[in-house]
């Protein structure tokens, strides 16, 4: 069998395979559905958690110098007024006054027309329109009791400085991470997953004393994140670290990254790296009046640490491995007929399932109970899946699910104990004795 040159994806194949295979539904869809929010089904839930499992272990887990934490999605809303989003979290956007529809200016490639419905001229004035989410808290439903839904986990953080240094013991440098749900009524949802009004992120805010070796920290951080997405198997090729100049980011930042990866549609934000300065402390300081500063035991000293940030969406890495694993192959059978396959190659720790076990047979209770058993002995240490029924067609659902080993009980098992593996890139079959199948593939899924 002979593979041809691969084909990338298009946001309608990524689409369609997320709906059929069951990684993610159109939230309320039963409805007609609501603008900006999806659910993810079986796959796309695991897919997920494997993605914010993979951040969560090589950002804390791994690290000595990096504690957790999990805060409110509500906060006080002065929290907001500190950090500027009640004043500034806004996009300039404009309505076209013939077919109502609403646009970012700064997604206009035409200031003169609309891209809907053609109209010369029809735009109105540009307004702020502010992108939190509000709620109310309590029985009250007045300004009073007026309440916002986080659009960025980062605050919760600030807010917690002083609790979290002082209950863990730690001193700059040092980061406190977490991943959760972020709200924004962004005004053009769209590109699936990408722009959603619920995400959620994983934030790390790492805070480092002013000792001149702060940008250091920045690299660092920068060089980590690198990292990270090659080592679960994203195409540098499709992914770019992008420098902001001045102009670019906010007055108190001092360097900022953006992580883009080449969407179909072309470059899109992953993840944004930030110095930003004393800013954030500073701020809850001033409104809330209480000291956030660093307290040096041995100097004697209070001082603000600076601040190094890297904030990731959840939502748009998951999507970047769906789409970076995302092959359409064509090759050759014995026949020689051009059959074709889509396979998605996601990394083992980041595929939904990691080993399925066939019957070969679903009419052979024997067959069918000695697959299930080679089945649930690989559960407790592998993400596995049991299936039965014609092979062609079970490789076929694997490939598109992105399952790294195939293995197939089949009649000469019950005789010689060999099983048959195959392996998702290359479909190579090799068979092995049903007792090195742990090894084998512990082998292969943790490396
Ligand atoms: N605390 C910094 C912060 O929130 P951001 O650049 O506004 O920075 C960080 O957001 C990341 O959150 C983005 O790079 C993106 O991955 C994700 N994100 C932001 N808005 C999003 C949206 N509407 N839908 C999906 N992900 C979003």
């Amino acid at each position: 069998m002979e593979a041809a040159i691969p084909k990338t994806a298009t946001m309608d194949d990524i689409a369609a395979l997320a709906k059929r295979r069951g990684f993610v539904f159109q939230s309320s869809e039963i409805y007609g559905g609501i603008n900006g929010f999806w659910d993810y089904g079986p796959l796309g839930a695991v897919l997920k958690r494997n993605v914010k499992n993979a951040w969560w272990r090589d950002t804390v887990e791994l690290r000595d110098d990096v504690v957790a934490f999990d805060s409110s999605i509500v906060m006080h809303p002065d929290a907001w007024k500190a950090s500027g989003h009640v004043d500034a979290f806004h996009d300039v956007m404009v309505d076209c006054k013939v077919c109502k529809h609403r646009f970012r200016l700064d997604h206009l490639k035409d200031r003169t027309k609309c891209p809907d419905c053609g109209s010369k001229d029809s735009f109105t004035e540009p307004r702020n329109f502010n992108l939190m989410m509000k709620t109310f808290v309590g029985p009250m439903e007045d300004t009073s009791a007026q309440a916002y839904l986080r659009p960025e986990t980062a605050q919760g953080i600030f807010v917690n400085f002083k609790n979290v240094y002082q209950t863990a013991r730690k001193r700059p440098p040092f980061g406190i991470a977490q991943i959760g749900k972020s709200f924004r009524n962004e005004i053009t949802p769209g590109n699936f997953t990408y722009r959603v009004r619920e995400f959620e992120q994983a934030e790390l805010e790492y805070f480092v004393p002013d000792d001149g070796r702060d940008m250091e920290a920045f690299h660092r951080w920068v060089e980590l994140r690198k990292a990270w997405y090659s080592d679960y198997g994203i195409d540098s090729g499709r992914l770019r670290f992008y420098e902001l100049t001045e102009t670019e980011r906010p007055h108190y930042a001092k360097a900022g990254i953006d992580v883009e990866y080449l969407f179909p549609w072309g470059w899109g934000e992953l993840e944004s790296i930030a110095h930003r300065g004393t800013y954030d402390l500073d701020a809850h300081m001033k409104q809330s009046g209480k000291d956030l500063r660093f307290f040096d035991e041995a100097a004697k000293t209070h001082y603000t640490p600076l601040l190094i940030e890297s904030s990731a969406g959840m939502d748009r890495t998951a999507l970047t491995f769906l789409i970076d694993a995302f092959e359409r192959e064509t090759s050759l059978d014995p026949a020689g007929k051009s059959v074709e396959r889509v396979v998605l190659r996601f990394h083992p720790a980041i595929a939904p399932v990691q080993a399925a076990v066939f019957s070969l047979a679903r009419n052979r209770p024997d067959l069918v109970e000695r697959a299930r058993n080679v089945e649930s002995g690989l559960r407790p240490h592998h993400r596995t899946q049991y299936d039965e029924g014609n092979i062609g067609q079970l490789y076929r659902r694997q490939d598109e699910i992105g399952t790294p080993f195939c293995i197939t009980i089949d009649h000469e098992t019950l005789e010689d104990n060999g099983v048959t593996v195959r392996d998702r890139d290359s479909m190579r079959q090799d068979r092995i004795a049903a007792d090195r199948l742990g090894e084998y593939l512990r082998e292969r899924l943790n490396a």
